[in-house]
């Protein structure tokens, strides 16, 4: 067994010296209480840390450095776009006039927040092609619902609703896509990829009957190619008398470049929280803002924030037809502040350089390591590379320890299997915000890594030992979350 070089940590009881305090409290002026009698056994019982303000400090100041995060180093997780969050977005969403807004406040007192809804609409229809857009949903998988509820009304409105249910989902596609389906009461049926990584026309021209009642279509795909053949594949669709819903999750491949309205979608998500920054994870903040065709805007969510003659914002409620709130008031407002200080800090020039660095570092990663991890698929990729471990698994390598010998050479790992149809799949996203030499520092680890996996696999399917925990049972770990400290006790199990 290779030897672990971090010592774990004490916990702030084991620091813990009996008399110390890290405050001085004024003595009381009232009859003190004995908190055994007021509270029983309890107060004895817990072992309260006893520790000066140093030591205290020191110890929550070295356990904040353990993280990993954004601000310390490179996170190539592909398909949650992990980029920087500039300050200033920060700084906007924080201010006073935005932040002390009370949500129950009536709207014509809340001009302003109203209008920054309204200014990172009109951004976004002019960059997704879309007619209309909401900011309700506040996750992607959230916006993935609300399109196929708005869908649902729509063929229910016109008589079609029964004998429409079924959903078609690629089988590259992410997990939210066919949960979003399920949760929407529809059946899901699976559409194969091609050998090119595209979608299989003759097994979608198999499925499109008269039951179908959307395709749900990532563009660029999970495995982060542009599917060419999309206005065919839309028009498909709405022959058979179809929605095509476009998860669009990666629209950081083509911001200011190319739009998803004019490639036939009926309506798409957007992740704020991906595209238009506050990275993605750790569960939210977020936004999943949708874009719909007009044949869709009575169905979407009210209220809608619309502008009187006079130019002032007004809250559109009158919406007989609409699937109602998707969420309460107008979803997760500062993420609407930090795009539009984003999408206001590009501007329309600048916007399409998102796009055009994402996918040139996705691109410049596969070309460096494609003779020690080929792509998948042998064409361009657009702002994430899927690349296959496949090669090392005879030896007893897998993506996975590839991915936790690099937490030992100090980066974050890429996402692992999936998509679920490449074999021993990684899938890195560098994002457009980073440099040259830290995709040169990366890609250098990437094949000493591959090197390793050939000389002393041992390295890798060890590690990481580098880090206060070894090798964690996931599955177990998420099972059976073990995150509050206990009395000493035997070994922990995890
Ligand atoms: C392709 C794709 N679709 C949908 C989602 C769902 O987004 P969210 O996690 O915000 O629900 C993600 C998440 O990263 C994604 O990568």
């Amino acid at each position: 067994m290779t030897t672990r070089t971090v010592p774990t940590p004490t916990s702030i009881f084991e620091k813990s010296s009996p008399g110390r305090i890290a405050c001085n409290i004024p003595v009381a002026e009232t009859p003190s209480v004995d908190l055994n009698e007021a509270i029983g056994e309890t107060r004895d019982s817990v072992p309260w840390p006893e520790i000066g303000e140093l030591e205290l400090v020191r110890h929550f100041t070295n356990l904040s450095q353990i993280n990993y995060g954004i601000d310390t180093g490179f996170y190539p997780l592909g398909s949650c776009t992990m980029k920087y969050n500039p300050r200033i977005n920060e700084l906007t969403a924080g201010m006073k006039g935005f932040t002390k807004l009370h949500p129950m406040q009536p709207a014509e007192t809340a001009t302003g927040a109203l209008k920054v809804i309204i200014a990172v609409e009109k951004f976004l229809k002019e960059i997704t092609g879309f007619d209309e857009i909401t900011q309700q949903p506040v996750a992607g998988a959230h916006g993935e619902l609300t399109c196929l509820m708005m869908i649902k009304a729509y063929h229910d409105f016109r008589g079609e609703g029964e004998k429409r249910n079924v959903v078609l989902v690629p089988d590259s596609a992410h997990g939210t896509n066919p949960a979003s389906a399920a949760r929407c009461g529809y059946k899901v049926k699976t559409v194969h990829t091609d050998d090119e990584g595209n979608t299989d026309i003759e097994a979608l021209k198999a499925l499109l009957d008269d039951s179908v009642a959307a395709f749900m279509v990532t563009n660029p795909s999970t495995l982060g190619l542009f599917e060419p053949r999309i206005k065919q594949v839309c028009d498909m669709v709405h022959k058979a008398g179809g929605q095509v819903f476009c998860d669009g999750a990666n629209m950081n491949a083509m911001v200011g470049v190319t739009r998803p309205g004019d490639h036939g979608f009926d309506c798409m998500h957007l992740n704020l929280h991906k595209t238009f920054s506050t990275p993605h994870g750790g569960g939210g903040p977020g936004c999943g803002a949708i874009g719909l065709m007009s044949h869709l805007e009575p169905f979407m969510p009210g209220p809608v924030v619309k502008q009187d003659e006079m130019g002032i914002p007004i809250l559109d409620t009158e919406r007989p037809m609409s699937i109602g709130r998707v969420s309460s008031f107008f979803g997760q407002f500062l993420m609407a502040v930090r795009a539009l200080t984003y999408l206001s800090a590009y501007g329309r020039d600048g916007l399409p350089e998102i796009a055009r660095h994402a996918v040139l570092n996705a691109n410049y990663i596969k070309a460096r390591l494609k003779d020690v991890l080929p792509a998948a698929h042998n064409r361009p990729c657009m702002h994430e590379c899927i690349l296959t471990a496949k090669q090392y698994k005879a030896g007893g390598v897998r993506a996975l320890d590839i991915s936790k010998r690099l937490i030992d050479k100090g980066y974050h790992p890429p996402t692992n299997y999936f998509p679920l149809i490449v074999p021993e799949c990684m899938m890195i996203e560098p994002t457009e915000t980073e440099s040259k030499e830290t995709l040169d520092a990366f890609c250098d680890a990437m094949i000493e890594i591959c090197e390793e996996a050939v000389s002393n696999p041992e390295l890798l399917t060890s590690a990481p030992t580098t880090q206060i925990v070894g090798r964690l049972n996931e599955a177990a770990a998420v099972k059976k979350l073990d995150v509050k400290w206990q009395p000493p006790r035997e070994e922990a199990t995890v």
